[in-house]
């Protein structure tokens, strides 16, 4: 017998019960949307696979799916079908945590595009997600890094460059966070 008590963080990725507990907490979910206690509900870390899942038991789609997302893990697959859906995906880790900012990472296509446009890498990669329709939520400590953060919905990229830092995941991809793939 299930018990939500349970810490779902506990479970092992290949527990059985991982997918009652995904169910319930969605259904406490929609009874605080329909108390009109919260106004909008969503997921983090749900493949495609999770999301499809959901149609058997929610009466109310998510909005919103919060998953790491930066040229080194480019997951098209999901974005198409968070689109198709009218799921919002929500990029996490879009700076690597920083790696892909503080010259960590090997990506001379990023350092290319950033000396053309004289932008901060940092801009480029929030914009390549904002292009794809991908919300962000980069994590600064200073206001001079949120400053920066802002501007960067103040230029575009082309298809070409766009096209370029998708490509960037077929020859180097990282993960920064955990990886859901493995829970069942
Ligand atoms: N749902 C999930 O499972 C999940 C998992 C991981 C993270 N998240 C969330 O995702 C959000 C993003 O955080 P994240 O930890 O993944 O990191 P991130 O946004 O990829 O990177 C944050 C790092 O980038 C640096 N940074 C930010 N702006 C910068 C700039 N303009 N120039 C240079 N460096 C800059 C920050 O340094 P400073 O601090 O010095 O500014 C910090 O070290 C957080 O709200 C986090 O809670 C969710």
């Amino acid at each position: 017998m299930c018990n939500l008590s349970q810490s779902t963080a506990k479970l092992k990725p290949t527990d059985s019960a991982n997918r009652w507990h995904r169910q319930e907490s969605w259904r406490a979910l929609e009874e605080l949307q329909r108390a009109g206690k919260i106004r909008t509900i969503g997921v983090s870390n749900y493949l495609v696979r999770h999301l499809e899942e959901m149609k058997e038991y929610a009466t109310i789609p998510p909005a919103i799916n919060q998953c790491e997302f930066h040229p080194l893990l480019f997951n098209k697959g999901l974005l198409g079908y968070c689109n198709k859906n009218g799921i919002l995906l929500e990029a996490y880790s879009s700076l690597g945590e920083g790696h892909l900012v503080n010259g960590d990472e090997d990506l001379p296509e990023l350092d290319e595009i950033s000396h053309r446009h004289q932008i901060p890498p940092v801009q480029i990669l929030l914009k390549w997600a904002l292009q794809h329709g991908v919300a962000v939520i980069p994590k600064a400590s200073s206001a001079e890094h949120l400053l920066e953060n802002f501007e960067a919905t103040r230029f575009e990229l082309s298809p070409e460059e766009m096209a370029k830092l998708d490509s960037i995941s077929e020859r180097k991809q990282k993960r920064f966070c955990w990886d859901s793939s493995k829970i069942i």
